[in-house]
């Protein structure tokens, strides 16, 4: 993946509930990442989907991943994929922490537990971030922070070199683009989140992060939010799915240069 490029990752979630319609969802995502310039596609059906999806032609800017992994290599841990299978299928990518996942239990250890996985494995990781509720005393900043510090602490410098980070404030997550977080916060919260990295693994490694906006994010605030919002992309659910959305927010993403 070329770091010049913005990226926008679909997030497929439990969705939908036949191959056939996993099918048709890639296959007007395709369409649309052909004519992309700038941007790069990652979709992230449920695992189930990988194997058939992965057998469809594709262009070079659109990716596979999954939603989850397992923390642990192998072995008596049931319903679980490993980032050593995820890698025989020939991905590459791998979504860590979301808040999904985080409502279902996992905390930063675990989280953090995974990225190391991730990395050692030589999967690239997408670490989810974001706070439950903001209030005017800035406590949700604290909220942020610490999750930064737990899920990357340990981490080796040559991994953090060109993180990707999705911020993805869970209060809006799920809703309309009207009740998403307006550009001029995101902004203000992506500078938090890299002055944050930095104060762990130090200015270099602060500025060469990649940050992307997810939280109710659809066709009419995407390009709004990647003018303004300074981040290099977005993690979409809901929307990925639509026919009638995720097109129009690739081809947002793709007019800003
Ligand atoms: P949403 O979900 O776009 O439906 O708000 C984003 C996410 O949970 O990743």
């Amino acid at each position: 993946m070329k770091s010049k490029k913005k990226l926008v990752i679909a997030n497929w979630k439990m969705n939908p509930v036949s191959l056939e319609e996993a099918k048709n969802i890639f296959n007007f995502t395709k369409k649309t990442a052909a004519l992309l310039k700038n941007t790069e596609v990652l979709v992230l059906p449920p695992s189930i989907y990988l194997q058939p999806l992965s057998k469809i032609s594709r262009p070079k800017n659109l990716f596979l991943g999954a939603q989850n992994s397992s923390a642990e290599e192998k072995g008596a841990f049931t319903g679980e994929v490993s980032v050593s299978m995820l890698k025989d299928l020939g991905l590459k990518f791998v979504l860590v922490g979301h808040s999904e996942r985080r409502a279902m239990g996992e905390d930063n250890k675990i989280i953090n537990k995974k990225l190391q996985a991730s990395f050692e494995a030589g999967l690239t990781p997408i670490l989810c971030i974001g706070e439950n509720v903001r209030d005017k005393e800035g406590t949700h900043l604290e909220f942020l922070k610490e999750q930064i510090k737990n899920s990357i602490t340990g981490l080796q410098k040559k991994h953090m070199v060109g993180m990707i980070i999705a911020y993805e404030p869970v209060w809006a997550i799920g809703k309309s683009y009207k009740e998403a977080m307006n550009p001029t916060d995101i902004h203000e919260t992506v500078l938090f989140i890299k002055k944050s990295v930095g104060e762990f693994f130090g200015k270099d490694i602060a500025s060469s992060i990649r940050i992307l906006y997810g939280a109710a994010v659809e066709s009419q605030n995407a390009k709004p939010v990647i003018e303004y919002g300074n981040v290099e992309g977005f993690l979409v659910g809901h929307a990925s799915l639509k026919k009638e959305e995720f097109p129009e927010i690739l081809k947002a993403i793709d007019s800003v240069k």
